[in-house]
């Protein structure tokens, strides 16, 4: 396949959330030239074999070739990544999948010729069960918020939020949770005598079956959570015991610890 130039989509970094995206993008039959830049020839090789992207390892050459530009390395990444960006200065429209890092620092960092827009799109999209944030800079033309929005819709829902939710949204949306409490989950009901195939699949249904299906429905969240848990019965003394033990608390503090984070990418 090959990219006709500045028609191409270009991702600036080849690892995780690229290699998702642009699997996500195949799975959904998106056919057109995806090229991928990143300083480790492995990771550009096995995405070339996996989803059929374009390598490419010169910078320059990846950029000039781009109609979306997709900034995809970590926020540490970007300050020195857009520096060499910038020496190519063309105008073009680039999205910045960096978590934490303002529009005001990606506008200062190449000035007018680029015009941006956020995403934080989620790792689930590599099959087919995205969900992705979007924010776009004031100054991108509708055509240009048309077409991310479009690409970024091939993975599963997209909402668009104001720039102020953004880290709120991102330490909130991430599938880690849901991983997270499933092997908290599945190594709770290991303790309780459960084998670890049998601990996995009650965990995963019980964290994954009900919301589904209340995602689909049209029953509320609250009639759902009394139906499952009969007032003096089993689900319902565990309930109130991780409560009383800080599942809130827990939560809270784990969030705020995302949103810290988030703050000190802004800075980097
Ligand atoms: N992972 C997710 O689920 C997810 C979801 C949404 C958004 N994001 C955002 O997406 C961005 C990338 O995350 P990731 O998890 O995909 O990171 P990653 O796996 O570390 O991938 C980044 C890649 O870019 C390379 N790179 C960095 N600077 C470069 C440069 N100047 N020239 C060439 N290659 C360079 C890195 O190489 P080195 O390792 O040598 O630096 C690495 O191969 C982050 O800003 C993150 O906040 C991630």
């Amino acid at each position: 396949m090959k990219a006709a130039r500045n028609n191409a989509i270009v991702f600036l970094g080849g690892g995780r959330i690229t290699s998702a995206v642009v699997a996500g993008l195949r799975l959904a039959g998106y056919q057109k030239p995806i090229i991928v830049y990143d300083r480790h020839p492995q990771k550009l090789r096995r995405l070339k074999q996996r989803s059929g992207v374009i390598a490419e390892s010169n910078l320059n050459h990846a950029v000039k070739q781009a109609r979306l530009l997709i900034i995809a390395v970590r926020p540490d990444s970007v300050r020195e990544l857009l520096k060499e960006v910038g020496k190519i200065s063309l105008p073009l429209t680039a999205v910045s999948l960096a978590a934490g890092v303002p529009l005001a620092r990606l506008r200062q960092a190449l000035g007018s010729p680029v015009r941006w827009a956020r995403a934080m799109p989620s790792p689930a999209c590599r099959s087919g069960r995205g969900l992705t944030a979007l924010v776009f800079d004031p100054r991108l033309e509708s055509s240009a918020r048309q077409e991310v929005k479009q690409l970024f819709s091939k993975l599963g829902p997209v909402v668009k939020i104001p720039e102020s939710q953004f880290n709120g949204f991102t330490v909130t949306y991430s599938c880690s949770h849901g991983y997270h409490a499933l092997a908290a989950l599945a190594a709770a009901g290991e303790k309780l005598g459960l084998n670890r195939r049998t601990a996995r699949i009650a965990a995963a249904h019980a964290l994954a079956d009900g919301v589904m299906a209340w995602r689909k429905g049209k029953t509320s969240l609250d009639h759902l959570l009394s139906e499952a848990a009969t007032p003096g019965g089993i689900a319902s003394a565990t309930m109130a015991s991780m409560k009383k033990s800080g599942y809130t608390r827990v939560i809270d503090k784990g969030l705020q610890a995302g949103m810290a984070q988030a703050r000190k990418n802004a800075k980097r």
